[in-house]
């Protein structure tokens, strides 16, 4: 961690902050690394997709690793701390959701379970355990963990990915709660869908993309630029106060109830 760096410090924007996106070469992690770099943060994407990555825009770092592997996790925290000297945000977003993954429980797959366990959750402790060392020598620092709205609701055939997602607001919870005292803040984010190549991948298994939409009261699905948004906001000093908790950003999504009058579908 750089000497000159001012110790429990938070700029009142991203400008200058060091911040790294697991997952950060498609769909949303890709939103949010291009959100950050825009603000002026330095930022380090880790991911596996190295074709992805290739077309990544200038000024964002690659750092090819499986967050499921600690020393791939703890590798790209020092790339970020040796290149610009501290990391001020980890973004745990790095998740799979493989279309096989939809199937009741008595059919999931052992392989599928272990994969998803230790990439949608595993990867984001990992992560988070090498940045909280950082973060608390700096006495500052923010973690996003991207859950999802399966996190807080359920539906058939997500035996693996519901729970897991669960997960992920309970180690933003446990996380924010242990190191609130030492200037880092824990949050999550749990989006409705979002169109991005993950979603895409499981359209059919979701009833399509009109009836996907339809769901969403604001009658559409989100940009991962919408989800970057919300990041951003939680990362900067506007949200100072806020930790240990999570952010709904669905368009209604989680409001909407089970015993109300489904929409109309609109016309084509
Ligand atoms: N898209 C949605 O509708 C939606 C909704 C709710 C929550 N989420 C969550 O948002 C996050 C991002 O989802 P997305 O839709 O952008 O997914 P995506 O599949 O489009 O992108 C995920 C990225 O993670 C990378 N990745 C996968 N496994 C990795 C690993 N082991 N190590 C490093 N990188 C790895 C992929 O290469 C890819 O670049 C996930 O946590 C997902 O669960 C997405």
């Amino acid at each position: 961690m750089s000497e000159q760096r001012p110790v429990g410090t938070v700029s009142h924007n991203n400008t200058g902050r060091v911040v790294l996106v697991s997952g950060g070469a498609n769909g949303i992690g890709r939103a949010v690394c291009e959100a950050f770099r825009e603000t002026g943060a330095a930022v380090v994407c880790l991911d596996v997709d190295d074709a992805a990555a290739d077309s990544l825009p200038t000024g964002i770092d690659f750092v090819r690793g499986d967050t499921s592997v600690e020393p791939d996790c703890l590798n790209a925290v020092d790339f970020a701390v040796t290149t610009y000297g501290g990391l001020d945000v980890l973004v745990n977003n790095a998740a799979i959701q493989p279309p096989a993954s939809y199937v009741a429980l008595d059919e999931l797959p052992a392989e599928l379970w272990d994969r998803m366990l230790s990439i949608n959750l595993s990867g984001y402790t990992f992560l988070a355990k090498h940045a909280v060392r950082v973060m608390k020598q700096q006495r500052s620092g923010v973690i996003v963990n991207m859950a999802s709205g399966q996190a807080h609701r359920t539906a058939r055939q997500v035996p693996a990915y519901g729970p897991i997602k669960a997960a992920n607001l309970q180690q933003a919870r446990q996380w924010g709660v242990e190191y609130a005292r030492d200037g880092i803040r824990v949050v999550s984010v749990s989006p409705g869908a979002i169109d991005t190549p993950l979603v895409r991948a499981s359209l059919a298994a979701q009833g399509g993309e009109r009836e996907l939409a339809n769901r969403h009261p604001i009658g559409r699905i989100g940009r991962p630029a919408e989800i970057a948004a919300a990041v951003l906001w939680l990362s900067s000093a506007a949200a100072s106060f806020v930790t240990a908790t999570d952010l709904e950003v669905d368009g209604g999504l989680g409001a909407f109830g089970s015993f109300a009058d489904p929409y109309p579908m609109s016309p084509d």
